[in-house]
């Protein structure tokens, strides 16, 4: 094993050529642990959505947000595992108070519909970041967060669209729950 110019505070991973991948540098870190929070900030503000849907009966909308729960949890652990693996520690951070109401169902996609875009242009932040800091692992890794972003961007905007349409009437209300469940 060849070990590089400096080692300090135990094992300069950055320095031990060729056997484990290079740490993150500080400011791309920073940012991932960022994206953690804001992954398990979104998770909460989709439970809270869930809870809102349940109290006004519309259980299929509700569980539809559960679900969404289970994703950004998932993106959350995605980028917990990818700083370990790269021999990082995650810095776990206050997760901030996610809205509790919505004055209706359209309200609440078009919070959810924001919050996607939101995300998406963290994540488009993040690649910027990696690219001008030449870090090429986690331009890579991000690469299947930039192409879920388009995704869950069409999911909740098609939703808002179909929110729009049906506008008062209860029974396209009632059958876009149904759908859901
Ligand atoms: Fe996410």
């Amino acid at each position: 094993m060849t070990v590089g110019m400096s080692i300090q505070d135990g094992v300069d991973v950055a320095n031990i050529e060729g056997k484990v991948m290079a740490a993150i540098n500080d400011k791309v870190l920073d940012a991932l642990n960022q994206q953690l929070n804001c992954e398990f900030h979104s998770a909460f503000h989709y439970l809270a959505m869930e809870s809102y849907f349940q109290s006004i009966h519309l259980k299929g909308f509700g569980k539809w947000m559960r679900d969404q729960y289970k994703e950004e949890r998932v993106h959350a652990l995605k980028i917990l595992d990818y700083i370990n693996d790269r021999g990082c520690r995650v810095k776990l951070a206050h997760i901030e108070e996610p809205p509790q109401e919505w004055e209706s169902p359209l309200e609440a996609f078009e919070d959810a519909y924001r919050q996607e875009q939101d995300s998406s242009g963290l994540i488009n932040g993040l690649v910027d970041l990696s690219q001008s800091e030449r870090d090429h692992a986690t331009h890579l890794f991000l690469q299947w967060f930039v192409q879920n972003q388009v995704e869950e961007e069409a999911m909740v905007g098609s939703i808002v669209e179909k929110l729009r349409l049906v506008g008062n009437d209860p029974y396209g209300l009632f059958l876009l729950d149904r759908d859901r469940g």
